[in-house]
């Protein structure tokens, strides 16, 4: 049987049995804190098996994508492991419960109508001192007591290990069903949860009876097709063995499932679809949380690649195999193949350089632990190798592992602990059952009002304080306290806006809001008690910080009108990765592998003021994902959206699903200034856009800064970028000339100063734009750049006028100069003017011209500043004497310190005064 038939069948078989079936949930929860990638089916019904909220329904079955890291090591070794997996489950609600559950596990995996399985084959276990599944699996289903196994809860627990260990919530015994092949090895494909206790507490008597029992399955997808088609690993399956096929091709090797190489093309295929996914759901590789388990993942990918020969990235030429094999299940992913690829390329390509660089530095310490007889590498090389040199981690262990030597995990860790750096995710808890839980399950949700009305009458539902639960709050004490009410108008941030601030007033107090969070479906207003105190059961009056709202709603509705400027200008694949809304402030992170030209840059600027002149609508419809779909909605990859869903449209031109607070026309936002355009991660860029007020105030900071600069610069604001391209010349100019010791001060081009009308504001922008990018700096500050510059030349000349005055530098003079130290030249002057590339090239060329000769030569380089350079002849290296030891005897007499290599050293100091004085000494006294 076909994987997708497989599928098929199980989800037909469970909505016969009158359950739901609901679509898989995101690979990368966002909405979840407690997970990084979605682990089994039931992560999304979480507040379900909870009570927490409103049941559609008490039965539903799923298909889910999941992934998991914990086992990583054992992907490609073993038959059945993955990190990226799908998972078949049906779910019970306070419905069915162990009887129905395993009566319908076992029908559709052996009846001739569903799976048809020999049930010779299958083999069950059960917890401990399960009784009723003991009967119901020999008595109902009739097998024998020796297929049926009592294991402890490490292995029929779920969350395993739950009693003893926690974590405290809803959990249960399970029951697993086992398929045993050909070559005997037993394979679990079913594990059958009974979710019937609240543990509460260590044990004894720790687990209490749930009033209302749950139901919680997971089948492995691929394990279960590996037993229906006949083949020892799930990496021959319909729908893996291509890819992993495809992979060898790719690397120029054949498919041989024994061998080592074997090993590697499984892994690799494995990865790359794991990335894939999660690629196409905007979670690339990087530095934290999931962004690093996917760069940990592409990076061992593309390791076996190199292993392999591979020099070149590659994983990203086998996500059309990826989409080719997985695509009819999730046609949303053949929309992003090409975002993608790019995102997998680049860090391919990336890692490469980091790759060759690292093979040379880890090598030679492999070999010397080798060659001393160890084989543990110590934490702290390790550490060292990651944040001092960059080394990817993923190599270090890799290059341990190939040449059997050990990571010493804990000192690793230890170090990284020290320097507080994250180094390994884990997976995290489950569920849990906390006091929020419990103002959840007893009110299910805040009904919000917020996007009609700004003012509410509401109840007190709930109050934590130190995140435990009062019935009565007689002060806050500074503390942040949560409270929840029955109906709010507060918007709890989610789709990058920020929450809403105000106040709940009653009779007797004043409790003011500073953020707005949502938990499930249930509002949390935060804040703290001013004035009174605050009762559960209390009325209120929830009010919304009017004004701050009103600027929140601009940003959002300038966040919209941006995402359609920037797939009119850039690209359609400028797909928003994330955002933040604030009040009269947006971030916007969207595709892009490039920086944005400044006159894309005004393109975007013109249209989206464009819209905002247009003054079209902006209207929120509640629609089903079907019909937002075919209105052409925007719709955001990752993005969990219930069905029916709201859908905000602007005019004709921008429809976009969001939950967020929007103007009624575009015209509202009135102006909007781009504060920064920045890349954020490889193929990743980022908007910073100023609306409203803010906008005005940038735009006035902008006009100054010109103004500023202008004046600095005496010049028009028109002239800006050619001054200050001149003036950064001017710089150079003066440099080269003092590097070479030539005295004369070049002069600087003069400019004519015309008087000019006053420009338009985009004008203006554009031309400090470009004096900002002319002078290499952000650009408010620029003027201080100008600023700088121009205090620099001033210094550059003073030194060049001094060495004017001494008749410019030359080795030759210098040599004559020379005194004789035991049939050595020892030359000791001072170069007025003298800057560190100055002297040292003098002295190579004095090297050049004379040998054995030993040079120290000394500057003013400020008030109270001296530069001391040396250099001796590598004839006297050779013979022991030491430049940096002889600067080192001699410093001290300026005031200073310093040191170097035995051929060129360099010290400082800060006695001018006292230059005679040392070259007199130095004259005297070459050291070895
Ligand atoms: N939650 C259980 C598992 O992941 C059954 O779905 O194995």
């Amino acid at each position: 049987m076909k994987t997708d038939e497989l599928r098929q069948k199980y989800l037909e078989f469970f909505a016969g049995k009158g359950h739901t079936v609901c679509p898989s949930d995101v690979l990368v929860p966002k909405w979840d804190e407690t997970v990084l990638f979605t682990p089994a089916g039931m992560n999304q019904f979480k507040d379900h098996f909870l009570g927490n909220v409103e049941l559609e329904f008490t039965r539903a079955t799923t298909c889910q994508k999941c992934l998991r890291t914990g086992d990583i090591d054992n992907v490609g070794r073993t038959a059945y492991h993955h990190t990226f997996f799908e998972m078949l489950g049906n779910f019970s609600f306070g419905d069915y419960f162990k009887r129905e559950a395993i009566h319908w596990a076992w029908e559709f995996l052996t009846d001739k109508n569903w799976l048809a399985i020999d049930k010779d084959r299958l083999t069950v276990t059960i917890y401990l001192d399960d009784e009723e599944a003991a009967e119901i699996w020999s008595k109902d289903i009739g097998l024998s007591l020796d297929r049926i196994t009592r294991e402890d809860e490490d292995e029929n627990f779920w969350p395993a290990e739950a009693p003893s260990k926690g974590p405290d919530g809803v959990c249960g015994p399970c029951s697993e069903i086992y398929y045993t092949p050909d070559d005997g090895k037993k394979v679990e494909i079913w594990n059958l949860v009974f979710t019937q206790f609240n543990r509460s507490g260590d044990p004894p008597d720790n687990l209490q009876p749930l009033p209302s029992k749950n139901i919680d399955t997971g089948m492995g997808l691929e394990r279960c097709a590996a037993v229906l088609q006949g083949v020892d690993t799930n990496y021959h399956i319909d729908l893996l063995r291509p890819l992993v096929e495809t992979a060898g091709e790719i690397c120029s090797t054949s498919y041989d499932p024994t061998s080592d190489v074997g090993r590697r093309l499984r892994r690799i295929a494995d990865h790359v679809r794991a990335s894939a996914f999660s690629i196409h759901e905007n979670t690339g590789p990087g530095p934290k949380g999931e962004n690093s388990v996917i760069r940990t993942l592409v990076r061992r990918a593309f390791l076996d690649g190199y292993q392999l020969g591979m020099r070149d990235s590659f994983l990203y030429r086998l996500v059309p195999k990826v989409v080719e094999l997985m695509g009819p299940t999730y046609p949303e992913i053949a929309e992003t193949v090409k975002r993608v690829q790019d995102t997998l390329k680049a860090e391919e390509d990336g890692f490469l350089e980091t790759v060759e660089r690292g093979i040379d530095r880890v090598t030679p310490i492999i070999e010397k632990l080798t060659v001393a007889g160890q084989s543990v590498l110590p934490g702290k090389e390790v550490f060292e190798l990651r944040t001092t040199h960059g080394i990817p981690y993923e190599l270090i262990e890799k290059m341990a592992f190939d040449n059997n030597v050990t990571i010493d995990l804990d000192g690793y860790q230890a170090e990284m602990d020290q320097h507080g750096k994250a180094s390994t995710i884990g997976e995290v808890g489950v569920m849990g059952g906390g006091p929020m839980d419990e103002i959840k399950n007893e009110l299910k949700s805040t009904e919000f009002l917020g996007y009609d009305t700004l003012e509410s009458d509401c109840v007190i539902k709930g109050i934590l304080a130190d995140n435990t639960r009062q019935t009565t709050l007689e002060s806050s004490d500074n503390k942040t306290v949560v409270v929840v009410t029955d109906r709010s108008p507060f918007y709890a941030e989610s789709g990058g806006q920020v929450g809403d601030s105000g106040v709940l007033s009653g009779d007797p107090f004043e409790f003011v809001v500073h953020d707005t969070q949502k938990d499930g479906n249930v509002i949390k207003h935060i804040g703290q008690l001013k004035k009174g105190t605050l009762s559960q059961g209390d009325s209120a009056k929830a009010v919304v910080d009017k004004a701050r709202r009103q600027g929140i709603r601009r940003a959002h509705s300038a966040t919209h009108i941006l995402h359609y400027a920037l797939q009119q200008h850039i690209s359609k694949d400028a797909n928003q990765q994330g955002s933040k809304v604030e009040e009269d402030f947006l971030r916007f992170d969207y595709s892009n592998p490039n920086p944005v030209a400044e006159d894309v840059l005004l393109q975007i600027e013109n249209t989206v003021n464009d819209r905002v002149q247009s003054d079209d609508k902006i209207e929120a419809a509640i629609v089903s994902l079907d019909e937002a779909r075919q209105a052409g909605a925007m719709m955001l990859f990752g993005e969990k959206y219930p069905d029916p869903c709201r859908m905000v449209s602007m005019g004709e031109f921008s429809k976009e699903l969001c939950g967020g607070t929007h103007l009624d026309s575009t015209a509202d936002v009135g102006l909007m200034e781009i504060k920064s355009e920045t890349g954020l991660a490889a193929g990743t860029r980022r908007i910073e856009v100023f609306t409203g007020e803010k906008a005005q105030q940038q735009r006035q900071k902008i006009v100054d800064q010109a103004h500023r600069c202008a004046e600095l610069l005496g010049c028009c604001i028109s002239d800006l970028p050619a001054c200050t391209q001149e003036l950064f010349e001017h710089v150079k100019k003066l440099k080269k000339q003092l590097d070479a010791g030539k005295p004369g001060i070049p002069k600087q081009t003069a400019k004519e100063s015309a008087q000019e009308s006053e420009l338009p504001f985009v004008e203006i922008r554009s031309k400090l734009r470009e004096a900002a990018l002319v002078s290499n700096s952000e650009l408010f500050d620029t003027a201080l750049r100008v600023e700088n510059a121009k205090k620099e030349i001033g210094k550059l000349e003073e030194q060049l006028s001094k060495l004017e005055s001494s008749g410019g530098v030359s080795a030759d003079d210098l040599i004559a100069s020379a005194t004789d130290q035991d049939g050595i030249k020892v030359i000791a002057a001072e170069i007025p003017g003298g800057n560190p590339n100055l002297m040292r090239s003098t002295i190579d060329q004095i090297r050049k011209k004379t040998s054995p000769v030993a040079v120290l030569l000394a500057a003013a380089t400020g008030e109270s500043k001296v530069l001391l350079v040396a250099g001796i002849s590598n004839e006297l290296v050779d013979q022991g004497y030491s430049a940096g030891n002889w600067i080192k005897a001699i410093a001290p007499i300026v005031g200073g310190g310093g040191g170097g290599k035995p051929d060129m050293a360099q010290a400082g100091g800060k006695n001018p005064e006292k230059i005679s004085e040392a070259l007199e000494s130095a004259k005297q006294g070459l050291v070895k």
